[in-house]
């Protein structure tokens, strides 16, 4: 079983959507292995979103980011690094394959609904940002 790590963005979880995404998320094979809701400080945001620091839409995204409360989990399933990120659809919800997350869910390219991580290094490095080995089930 691989194990990935996902966030629901604060526009997706302002407006309701975290039922149908998780529903989306269950029909689809995962188990959830870890789950929360947090409040994302600048330094928390600013150390999840590092990769992209030299990005011109850096400040942009953490000021997002922080702008309300989201929900982050842990996602367990064969191959599920790769299996969320198909789910997910592209970035940008406009260019995202339909019946996507994203192409349902997301408002623009920035406040597109969820995050999932894109490597297994990634996963484990996320996931242990917000929980701890107990945290797991
Ligand atoms: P994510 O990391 O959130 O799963 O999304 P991703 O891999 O599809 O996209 P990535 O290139 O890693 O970008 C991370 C997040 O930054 C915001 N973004 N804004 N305004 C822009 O041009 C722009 N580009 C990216 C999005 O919220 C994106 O998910
Ligand atoms: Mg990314």
């Amino acid at each position: 079983m691989e194990q990935t790590f996902a966030l629901i963005k604060p526009r997706a979880f302002t407006n309701h959507l975290t039922g149908p995404i998780l529903n989306m998320i269950n029909s689809s094979g995962f188990r959830i292995s870890a789950i929360k809701g947090v409040w994302l400080s600048q330094r928390e945001a600013r150390k999840l979103y590092a990769v992209h620091q030299e990005r011109s839409f850096f400040n942009d995204l953490v000021k997002y980011m922080t702008s309300g409360p989201i929900v982050v989990m842990i996602l367990e399933k064969e191959n599920a690094i790769e299996d969320l990120r198909a789910l997910m659809g592209k970035t940008d919800p406009q260019e995202a394959e339909s019946g996507t997350i994203r192409r349902l869910y997301g408002h623009d390219k920035q406040q597109n609904a969820i995050h999932g991580s894109d490597s297994p290094k990634n996963a484990e490095k996320e996931s242990s940002l917000f929980f701890s080995r107990l945290e797991r089930f």
